[in-house]
């Protein structure tokens, strides 16, 4: 496909940003994945480092304004707090709870979104969040945008929380998918928006195998 006018952050041909953004429990990490793998480049998992700021935090070390005491890297699919593998430690309630809300402090955001720009101008990647496409690498090759409508996301996130053993109540599960939607949204720094240059996947009804293909045609 021919490269879109005006999409100027690659210069060299060969390198390039793939952004992936979307409402929590779009998809979005699965497709990313296995798009970074298919195309044979890296994956950036930024609701990760999110996360690991957010164990730092819970953990009590303060966010300042330098964000000193607080080093995040990802490495391949592991996530590193001060080079601590915190891969298995971010993905509990009280975590995901914790980077809703340290995700709204311009300082934390201002520090990410440094990493993230200099991993993405290092190397060509998939990178996934809330405010790629819109802010981290608004010049992007690539844009989408994967959503499902609430109901789906809560059903879906319902059934693999049953998978694990885990306890789910759907009406719980959708509340939770609503108020995090709001929040996202509705943040005063680099809120959850779709740039009218992303192509929108909504994925009701559609498997990973069919958004895959559909996001492969596209760059393709
Ligand atoms: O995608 P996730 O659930 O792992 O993201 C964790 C939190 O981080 C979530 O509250 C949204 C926030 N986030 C963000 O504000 N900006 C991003 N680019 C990625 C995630």
């Amino acid at each position: 496909m021919a490269r879109p006018a005006g999409k100027s952050n690659n210069v060299d041909a060969a390198h390039f940003v793939v952004a992936i953004d979307g409402p929590s429990g779009a998809g979005k990490s699965t497709i990313a994945r296995l798009l970074a793998e298919r195309l044979g480049i890296d994956y950036v998992d930024t609701g990760a480092m999110y996360r690991a700021v957010a164990l730092a935090s819970l953990r009590g070390t303060p966010l300042d304004s330098q964000m000193e005491g607080i080093d995040v890297d990802l490495d391949g699919s592991r996530v590193l707090l001060n080079g601590e593998d915190v891969s298995g430690l971010i993905r509990t309630a009280e975590v995901t709870k914790e980077a809703s809300r340290i995700s709204q402090f311009p300082e934390v955001r201002a520090r990410l979104v440094a990493l993230q720009r200099e991993m993405g101008a290092r190397k060509s990647v998939v990178m996934d969040g809330r405010d790629i496409g819109s802010n981290v690498f608004p010049d992007a090759r690539y844009k989408f945008y994967l959503t499902a409508t609430p109901e789906e996301r809560a059903r879906r996130r319902t059934k693999e929380m049953r998978e694990k053993g885990m306890d789910a109540d759907y009406a719980a599960v959708l509340a939770d998918i609503e108020k995090r939607d709001w929040d996202d949204s509705h943040r005063a720094v680099n809120p959850l928006v779709k740039t009218a240059d992303a192509v929108e996947i909504v994925t009701d009804g559609l498997g990973i195998d069919e958004v895959l293909a559909r996001v492969l045609e596209i760059i393709k």
